[in-house]
């Protein structure tokens, strides 16, 4: 079995991505590995921050690793909150972020979004990137009680409800990080066939 070291220390994403990726493939925290330092988020694209991550643990643990980076990315807003998604309004309260997009767009037609995940991956010295995205639609108003962050108004593409509407299993087919992920399991599984 081989460690690969994950960027995070949320569990749930730990527990969702060794689910995919399957038991070759040892999934280790932060923690894991004594790890405790606020890894540095500072790139203006979801890459740049996915990258940081990564290049952070190899540069000071030498370990295999995989970072993500996600938001939500509005069109008529140019493209915010994008890599600003968990402090758009300058907290991380996400009813102040929610409230700061249905404003910032009270006057936009244009209500089309997605949510995109970027994961960087180093493994064996070489660089590699996946990228999930779900496009869809901000309503007017929150709606469901389910999920986190933006959930409540996002609608996908496909679907008359918000991701905050549906359950875990039934979002977790469709996300962008999903996405993401299964495309890094499917690379992973090509690497224990070289
Ligand atoms: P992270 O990079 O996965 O921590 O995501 C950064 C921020 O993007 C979160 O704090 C949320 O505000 C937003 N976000 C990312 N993924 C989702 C999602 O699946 N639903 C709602 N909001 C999300």
């Amino acid at each position: 079995m081989l460690d690969l070291v994950f960027a995070t220390n949320n569990a749930h994403k730990l527990e969702e991505v060794q689910a995919i990726v399957g038991d070759s493939f040892r999934i280790k925290s932060l923690d894991d590995i004594g790890c405790h330092d606020d890894i540095p988020e500072t790139g203006h694209t979801f890459r740049d921050n996915a990258r940081q991550k990564t290049d952070y643990l190899f540069s000071k643990y030498n370990v295999d690793c995989f970072g993500d980076d996600s938001g939500l990315e509005v069109d008529a807003l140019n493209g915010e909150p994008g890599v600003y998604s968990a402090r758009y309004s300058g907290s991380r309260d996400m009813e102040k972020n929610i409230d700061l997009v249905l404003e910032r767009l009270a006057r936009k037609e244009d209500r089309t979004a997605r949510f995109k995940t970027v994961i960087s991956l180093l493994l064996n010295g070489e660089q590699c990137f996946f990228e999930g995205a779900i496009e869809g639609r901000i309503i007017m108003e929150r709606q469901g009680e389910q999920g986190f962050g933006y959930d409540p108004i996002f609608i996908p593409n496909g679907y008359d409800k918000t991701f905050a509407e549906m359950s875990a299993e039934e979002k977790n087919k469709i996300s962008h990080r999903a996405v993401a992920v299964q495309q890094l399991a499917t690379f992973l599984k090509e690497v224990l066939k070289r």
